[in-house]
Order: structure tokens, then C-alpha cells, then sequence
């Protein structure tokens, strides 16, 4: 089995597909590894590092690629940059499937086998191939890392002869993984926390961390959390009721770090100018899902926005932000899920059709698109503003990066 991975292509991607420990145990399985020179460097890699490991390093893409049985990569490649790969080889990464039918369509025709590993399922068994945990755990930590880089203050309460810092008010919108890896984080550095989301399962989570839980707690909250334990598209109804508590709460932060995201659909809205410019100057307002449309209005891909003396930071990447750390966690996620792919006795790829994990996560076979999230070409609407805005929208949601 040969396993390529290249250099990403995708805009501002810093993170690489596999890392030297990782293809040491690759090897080690009888698999064969070329690199494309210069793939790991974003990521602290050198080609150096990876023929320690045992890799090939290639020339170019089409050296790495050339008679490979198995693309490893970050994001999804484009499909004229697959020349080289055996026929029905597998590319393993993270696909951003919905609303993409064409996209899509067009990997299948180049006769790939595609799998998206955000499609993973979270039982326990594939824990450590989930790579939405592996990269969001850091992007929380990130988030918190930059906030107190932008916010002209001290995080923790400091009594010094010269007078009292007070504690910085950091409030976390969705409490999911991100999430709680950004109060944790924030906790540490000595901010008084709160934080909030729509799923009731999140209020003990951020209690146990030492944080205050707000939220509106009514019967339609009581039934947010879907069986995969995500959280659904609240009701305007309930917008507006979150709105109307998470306002007030927002004019005495000091931070904000909004994390919220529901599968397949845009980021909902959960912050409106208004509300930002209810913050005092010097505040921040971190939006780690501006890829998928922002939860924050005003935000801008990869820019700080300064509304009235606060920032809005909306980096796109917040995983490839610590690229070296992320890289290494997604790299074992894709071994993981790949030793499933293969047969230890003959050394050979030997998919499994009927297993859980293949059929989540398999995109296309034989030329066809084979999952119906893939299916749909319907790309997904923007976010709903919140109903209480008192500041017309004149900023569309910052577009989903394809
Ligand atoms: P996510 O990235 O899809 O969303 C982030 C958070 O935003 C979620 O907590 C969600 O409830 C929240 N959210 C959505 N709409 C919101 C709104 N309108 N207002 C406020 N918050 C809103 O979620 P993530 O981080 O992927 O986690 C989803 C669930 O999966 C969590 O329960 C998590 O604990 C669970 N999980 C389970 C794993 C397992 O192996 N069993 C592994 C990782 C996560």
C-alpha cells in the first residue's frame, strides 16, 4: 500500500495530513510514504524529519502522487490534482460535503474513493479518529490565546501596590468541544467565566470546569440535543429569548468567544452589532465559526474588525493556527481510521463496505457520489439575523470558504 500526501492547496492552510511518529507506525504496517517536499514546513515539518521517519520525499505533487493507493489530506483536493493516483484510490480528509453535490460529483468522476472524516461518528470505538474533537479542542485553546493577545488588559486579577487589575469577564457561546476548551483555558489564565448553549447536557459540562451556566432553559432547550448529541436549529422563537438574555449579559464582557455551529447549516447569528457596541472600547469578540457564515455580525474572514474601539477577530483557520499540534492529532486520526481500511495479514486495502465507519464517511465509489449529504445541491442558507436586532444587517454573513 503506497500512501501520498502533498502539499496543501487550499488557501491559508498551514496544517499537513500526516506526521513523521505517525508514518513510522505506518511503515511499520507495511505501508510505503511519499511526501511532497516542503508539505510538513507550515507545520514544523522538515523533509528532513520525514525520511528520518522513513518517507519518501518527492519532488513535486506528482511524484508524491504517482501510483499511490491512498491520498492522506487536510482539506479536499480539487480533482485535476489527483493525476497520479491509482485508479479507485482513496483520498481521506476532510471534505466539507454539504450543499457541494458539485464538487462532489466532480471527485467521484475522477473515480476516487472519497471519505469525509467530519462524517465520522462519535461512538466510542471511533473516538480517536474524530478529527471535528481533535482540531476544535486546540481551536477553543487558540481562541483563547488570541483574545488576550488583542484585549489591551490583564486576564487575571492582579493586587499590586500600584492598585488592583480587576479579572477580565470572558463569556463562551457554545459549550461544545471548542468551547470548552476556551473556558477551561480562560479559567486558567484567571478570567471569570460564563457561558451558555442550547444543549442541556452543556450546562453540567461547563459547571464542572467552574464557569457560569446562562441560558434560557424552556421546554424547546429541554429537547435541543439531537440522538448524535448536536445541537438542532433553534426556533425564532427562542432566538429571540436568547437574544434578549445574552445582551444584557454582553454589555458587562470583556471578551466573547462564540464557538456555536449545527451540521450542515450555517453558523446561527448569535451576536448583532448592536451588541457588540454595547461591549466598553477595548473589548473583544472572538468568532471561530466564521467559516461556516459567523456567529458574529460584522465579522470578517481572517480580518479584526474594530467596531467602535472593539475587535471582532475572525480568523478562518483557527486549528491551522497551531498547524504543529493540530497537524500531529489529525495525522493519528487519519492512521487510525486507515488501519481499519486495511488487512495487517496481506498488507493490502481490504475496505470493509458494511462497517459503520465506511458507510458514514464514504463520499463516492466507482465513479458515483454514494452519500446522500453529498447529494443535495442545495448549499446552505444564511443564518437567520436575530429577531431583537436593533441594527439593520448592512453586512452579509462572511461567505462559507469552499
Ligand atoms: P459543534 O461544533 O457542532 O457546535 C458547537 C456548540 O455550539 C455545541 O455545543 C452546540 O450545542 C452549540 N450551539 C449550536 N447552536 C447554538 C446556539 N444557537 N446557541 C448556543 N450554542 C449553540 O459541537 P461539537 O463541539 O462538535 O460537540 C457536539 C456534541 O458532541 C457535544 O455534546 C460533545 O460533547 C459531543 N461529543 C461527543 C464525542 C464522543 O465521542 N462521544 C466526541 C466529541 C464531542
Amino acid at each position: 500500500m503506497r500512501i501520498a500526501v502533498a502539499k496543501e492547496v487550499f488557501p491559508g492552510e498551514t496544517r499537513v495530513a500526516l506526521t513523521p511518529d505517525v508514518i513510522k507506525k505506518l511503515i511499520g504496517l507495511g505501508a510505503d510514504v511519499a511526501i511532497e517536499s516542503g508539505a510538513g514546513l507550515t507545520a514544523g515539518v522538515t523533509d528532513a524529519a520525514y525520511s528520518e521517519a522513513g518517507a519518501k520525499v518527492a519532488g513535486s505533487r506528482a511524484d508524491a502522487l504517482n501510483g499511490a493507493d491512498v491520498l492522506l489530506t487536510v482539506r479536499r483536493p480539487a480533482p485535476d490534482a489527483l493525476q497520479g493516483l491509482k485508479p479507485g484510490a482513496l483520498v481521506i480528509g476532510v471534505m466539507d460535503p454539504y450543499g457541494k453535490a458539485a464538487e462532489i460529483e466532480a471527485l467521484a468522476k475522477t473515480g476516487v474513493t472519497a471519505f469525509a472524516m467530519e462524517l465520522m461518528p462519535r461512538i466510542t470505538r471511533a473516538q480517536v479518529m474524530d478529527v471535528l474533537s481533535s482540531q476544535a479542542n486546540l481551536a477553543g485553546y487558540r481562541a483563547v490565546i488570541d483574545a488576550a493577545a488583542e484585549y489591551g488588559r490583564a486576564l487575571p486579577m492582579m493586587m499590586t501596590a500600584a492598585g488592583t487589575v480587576p479579572a477580565a469577564r470572558a463569556f463562551v457561546m457554545g459549550a461544545g468541544v471548542a468551547g470548552l476548551q476556551a473556558i477551561a483555558t480562560a479559567r486558567r489564565l484567571g478570567a471569570v467565566v460564563t457561558a451558555t448553549d442550547v444543549r442541556p447536557a452543556a450546562k453540567e459540562q461547563v459547571e464542572s470546569l467552574g464557569a457560569k451556566f446562562i441560558a434560557v432553559e424552556d421546554e424547546e432547550f429541554k429537547q435541543a440535543e439531537t440522538a448524535a448529541g448536536y445541537a438542532k436549529a433553534m426556533s425564532a422563537e427562542y432566538q429571540a429569548k436568547q437574544a434578549e438574555l445574552t445582551a444584557s449579559h454582553i454589555a458587562k464582557q470583556d471578551i466573547v468567544i462564540t464557538t456555536a455551529l449545527i451540521p450542515g447549516r450555517p453558523a446561527p447569528r448569535l451576536v448583532t452589532t448592536a451588541m457588540v457596541k454595547s461591549m466598553k472600547p477595548g473589548s473583544v469578540v472572538i468568532d471561530l465559526a466564521v467559516e461556516r457564515g459567523g456567529n458574529v455580525e460584522g465579522a470578517k474572514p481572517d480580518e479584526v474588525v474594530d467596531v467602535d474601539g472593539v475587535k471582532i477577530v475572525g480568523y478562518v483557520n483557527w486549528a491551522g493556527r497551531l498547524a504543529a499540534s493540530t497537524s500531529a492529532l489529525y495525522a493519528k486520526n487519519l492512521s487510525a481510521f486507515l488501519e481499519t481500511l486495511f488487512d495487517k495479514e496481506t498488507k493490502q486495502l481490504a475496505v470493509k463496505w458494511d462497517d459503520e465507519l465506511v458507510k458514514a464517511t464514504a463520499l463516492t465509489r466507482d465513479g458515483a457520489v454514494i452519500h446522500p449529504v453529498a447529494k443535495s445541491p442545495d448549499a446552505p442558507k444564511p443564518a437567520a439575523p436575530s429577531p431583537d436586532a436593533d441594527t439593520p444587517s448592512d453586512t452579509p454573513p462572511p461567505q462559507e470558504a469552499s
